[in-house]
């Protein structure tokens, strides 16, 4: 047979293999979730989300030091207060565990870039993003509290602030509350394109988030649109973001690719609760292999353009990149 083209010619070695990937994973590029509560030398682990853990401030940053260790580049934090309220204001608590946990990494971790997520699901009583007015969620009565949550995860020392509530104008607010606290240097990463979406089901059970009433189709997009999702991100580049999201990341590799290809800020992809927690029970039921599958998500996440990723398995991704167990052919 007389073929001129045979693709299978640079798949022949593991060498060959190596040397045609076109896309690699580096932990400096992952980013890991970390969950935060009040309290002394808490490591309860999540059941919903296997081998993910509650910290306390004084835990956690022994985990962001094995991470940062692994090479790690950056985590996000989020808070599970000891009381709520109908206007999340433990959410900007100056002693609320994000900012207690915040100022012990500043110290602890100085090469590990520290995030904190905004939004007040995690600190109101109902479970919505922002806070209620006649049943509804009212999006200008929000948005000075994302900007007093920024500011007091800002002033305990996070780099970059992440608004996850899906509030129209929440990046310009966030912008304005920061610099006006002087606080300009203060990064955001905009949870821009952020679908109402099935797999936050773990994440909710972890952060006792579930809305009590309604759900999140309000705020939150919907999964079945592409040339929204792509408005939300250049809105956001447009109101100052430094970088944007698009969340969940599996069920949206097209919006990350129309990012990419749209905006020169750095996208992100969150990788979330529910994506992980699938691999987690089909792996043990038998179903998939972890380990390759977790590899596979990451590269394809990796592949459509995002250049940052947050999942919960940063810390595993990170340990098999060092030890070459997933850059081999
Ligand atoms: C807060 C927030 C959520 C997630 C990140 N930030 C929950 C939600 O929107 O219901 C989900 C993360 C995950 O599922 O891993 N708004």
């Amino acid at each position: 047979m007389d073929l001129r083209h045979r693709p299978r010619r640079l798949r022949r070695t593991p060498a060959l293999r190596r040397l045609a990937r076109e896309t690699r994973l580096h932990p400096a590029d992952l980013i890991a979730p970390l969950f935060v509560e009040h309290g002394r030398g808490v490591r309860t682990p999540l059941p919903s989300l296997p081998g993910q853990t509650r910290w306390s401030p004084d835990t956690v940053v022994e985990e962001a030091q094995r991470l940062a260790g692994l090479g790690v580049g950056a985590v996000i934090l989020f808070g599970l207060p000891a009381q709520k309220d109908a206007r999340g204001t433990s959410g900007f608590d100056p002693a609320g565990p994000v900012p207690e946990a915040l100022a012990r990494l500043a110290k602890a971790t100085p090469d590990l870039v520290l995030m904190a997520d905004v939004c007040l699901c995690e600190y109101t009583d109902h479970g919505h993003c922002g806070v209620l007015a006649g049943g509804d969620v009212d999006n200008d009565a929000t948005l000075p509290l994302l900007a007093a949550e920024a500011v007091a995860y800002a002033r305990a020392g996070a780099h970059v602030v992440a608004p996850s509530a899906m509030m129209d104008g929440q990046v310009a607010a966030i912008r304005g509350g920061l610099d006006a606290a002087g606080l300009s240097t203060t990064a955001v990463l905009a949870y821009s394109a952020k679908s109402a979406s099935a797999f936050y089901g773990p994440f909710r059970d972890a952060a006792g988030s579930t809305p009590g009433k309604g759900d999140r189709k309000g705020y939150q997009m919907d999964f079945a649109n592409r040339t929204e999702a792509l408005r939300e991100v250049l809105l956001d580049v447009e109101e100052g973001a430094d970088a944007v999201m698009v969340k969940p990341a599996g069920p949206n590799l097209d919006w990350i690719a129309d990012a990419a290809d749209a905006v020169d800020v750095p996208v992100a992809a969150y990788q979330v609760s529910g994506e992980y927690a699938a691999l987690h029970a089909a792996a043990d039921r038998g179903w998939l292999d972890l380990d390759r599958a977790a590899q596979e998500t990451l590269v394809a996440i990796r592949r459509a353009g995002a250049r940052w990723i947050l999942t919960y398995f940063a810390g595993h991704a990170a340990e098999a990149l060092r030890s070459g167990r997933w850059d081999r052919g």
